[in-house]
């Protein structure tokens, strides 16, 4: 989410930092910025693309031979000029870009305005900005005041630093989001990712959390807070150009698997604040009493979006009691479905500019229906028209097949039926204790299956020639059993099905013979049983089974020719876990056929025509 490019040295700063951006901005792309030091610092902003920031220049040339930049990523504000890094002090002195979120920005805001400060943007990094401000008047020393502002800051941060009064050096720090440093001749760089410097060099420092670089154009000291000099190793980077844009990865998909423990994190913990029985939904202000108003729930998307919708209605229905019509977008706009101002409409975008989910969003506001924006993608269509939004913060995906953005969507779901169950009453302060710790166990869960990553790739080998695929499950797991086999359909173009496990029987299950594989999802353990004899069916009939279960439920062994164990969770939470294992069968299962894997045949990223 984001990028950041800092120069210091003996070239134009501007073009490097032009440049370095533009190999970042797939990471973000809704508007940037650089702040470059000639005789103060210059700064120039523009909402949109690069292309939209290096016309702005051609007016406006910044010559300087240190400067930082940015391209923005919205999770803080809309995409505006004034939202838009770096941010910059009322007395031009200091300027500051930031990737990640500050979690306490709101209480920090207070006290900074209590002490005088106005703020422009609508952004956490201002705050940011303002908190080093305030400390760098007291101390008169940037470093300091980056140690003391980072001190307060609670989530994550990678932030680059530069100061008119001494423009010999940046300063750079971060914790839970990357920064590294190039080491050059008479130059040194600071990027939030490789390929933003690797044209200049392949010396890298990389920093660790919370370290401080002190960057100069003739050299680079690294700190610890407590201001000791830390002796780092240099990195070489080995890797080409393309492949660095992916972080080393061979695809933007397994990239973005990857990246989920951050993603579900950046989702749900913000607003789980710690030692508080509150769920903190951004702008989500529904009341108790409308919530007891609310005699039918909607949950309308397409694809990957609409699944985790499923999973949301089994949620929704099984805590709080309300129902939920869970259905895609393209469907429900063309028939007459009931609604009227008791009705929540939610709607589940990625993109946000889904033209089906669009439609169903305004023809649920125009029947006066409350309706929640469940939005990846800041200040797109259905972020700006819903009644509220609850943003994913997964960060850009650039694979077709949507990972990460599902994760973020489950993760949505959880925190939207917990809310409503607990604003209704209906689970207890202890029951929420038990769902807010397992939430945030989820992070490392989903890294504890990504290390399966070479097993899953085994299995995935074993099965590529299969000519039918079956996925299925009952209740929730028949929900993720959908976005398997819609995975495995998008990158590996192979035909599967997912079923209701004791649907097969009606007639599908005509189709199993030998080569086909069934992939059984046995996560629900009150129905365990129930799919372990569906399962057994379509074996005795010569399928080949491969089953995601809990670990420690080695029953399933008995049946299952081959099993993926997922660590054992809450009831609520075994989507996001058994989902991962799917991502990479079919991630591999498209690898080992020489797909397309980041661009699939047929496909495109944005659904924005019918
Ligand atoms: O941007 P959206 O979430 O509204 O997109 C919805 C679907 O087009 C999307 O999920 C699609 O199914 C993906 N290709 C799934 O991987």
């Amino acid at each position: 989410m984001c990028g950041i490019v800092g120069y210091i040295g003996q070239q134009e700063a501007t073009p490097i930092l032009i440049e370095g951006l533009r190999s970042l901005e797939y990471r973000g792309y809704d508007s940037a910025g650089v702040a470059v030091f000639k005789d103060g610092l210059n700064l120039v902003k523009a909402k949109g693309r690069l292309a939209n920031l290096e016309e702005k220049l051609v007016d406006n040339a910044s010559t300087g031979l240190m400067g930082i930049g940015h391209t923005r990523w919205a999770t803080h504000g809309e995409p505006s000029d004034v939202n838009s890094h770096p941010h910059m002090n009322e007395s031009n002195t200091i300027a500051l870009v930031h990737n990640g979120i500050i979690e306490n920005y709101l209480s920090l805001k207070d006290e900074l305005e209590f002490e005088g400060y106005t703020f422009l943007s609508e952004t956490d990094t201002e705050v940011g900005l303002m908190l080093v401000d305030y400390y760098y008047n007291q101390v008169g020393n940037l470093l300091d005041a980056v140690i003391m502002a980072t001190d307060r800051i609670e989530g994550s941060y990678a932030l680059a630093v530069v100061c008119k009064d001494d423009p010999t050096q940046i300063i750079a720090t971060r914790k839970d989001s990357p920064l590294i440093i190039g080491l050059g001749n008479g130059e040194n760089f600071v990027a939030s990712d490789i390929p933003a410097i690797l044209k200049y060099t392949r010396d890298i420092y990389l920093l660790e959390d919370a370290e401080i670089a002190v960057v100069t154009k003739d050299g680079v000291t690294i700190l610890n807070e407590k201001k000791e000099v830390i002796n780092r190793d240099i990195f070489k980077v080995t890797w080409d150009i393309a492949a660095a844009e992916k972080g080393g990865y061979e695809h933007f998909m397994l990239k973005e698997i990857f990246e989920q423990p951050k993603v579900i994190k950046d989702t749900l913990i913000p607003r789980l604040p710690l030692n508080q029985d509150v769920i903190e939904l951004d702008q989500i202000k529904l009341s108790k009493k409308e919530l007891a108003n609310i005699n039918k729930i909607y949950i309308i998307a397409c694809g990957t979006a609409f699944y985790s919708g499923f999973v949301g209605k089994y949620l929704i229905e099984r805590i709080s009691r309300i129902p939920v019509v869970a259905e895609t977008a393209s469907e429900f706009r063309y028939r007459e479905p009931i609604i009227d101002k008791n009705t929540l409409l939610i709607v589940v975008s990625q993109s946000g500019e889904t033209a089906d989910t669009v439609a169903a969003l305004r023809m649920g506001k125009k029947a006066g229906a409350h309706v929640i924006g469940v939005v990846n993608v800041v200040g797109s269509t259905i972020a700006r028209e819903a009644t509220e939004v609850l943003y994913t913060w997964a960060g850009p995906e650039i694979a077709v097949a949507s990972t990460k953005a599902y994760s973020a969507q489950l993760c949505a779901m959880y925190l939207i039926s917990t809310k409503i169950a607990m604003e209704l009453g209906e689970i207890t302060d202890e029951e929420f204790s038990e769902i807010k710790e397992e939430l945030y166990s989820l992070p490392s869960k989903v890294e504890s299956i990504l290390q399966q990553a070479d097993y899953i790739k085994s299995l995935a080998n074993k099965y590529i020639n299969m000519k039918n695929v079956f996925y299925i499950g009952r209740g929730m797991d028949f929900a993720v059993a959908m976005e398997g086999a819609l995975k495995i359909k998008e990158i590996a173009y192979l035909h599967a099905e997912p079923y209701a496990a004791g649907e097969l029987k009606h007639g599908p299950i005509a189709l199993i013979e030998k080569g086909s594989l069934l992939v059984g999802l046995v996560a629900q353990e009150e129905l365990f049983d129930k799919t372990v004899s569906n399962i057994k069916e379509v074996k005795s009939r010569g399928a080949s089974i491969l089953a995601i279960a809990l670990e420690g439920n080695t029953e399933i062994e008995k049946v299952a020719d081959d099993v993926i164990y997922v660590p054992s969770t809450h009831w609520m939470f075994t989507s996001v876990l058994e989902n991962i294992p799917q991502q990479l069968f079919a991630y591999y299962i498209a690898c080992g056929l020489g797909h397309d894997v980041d661009k699939p045949r047929n496909l495109a990223k944005s659904v924005t025509v019918e």
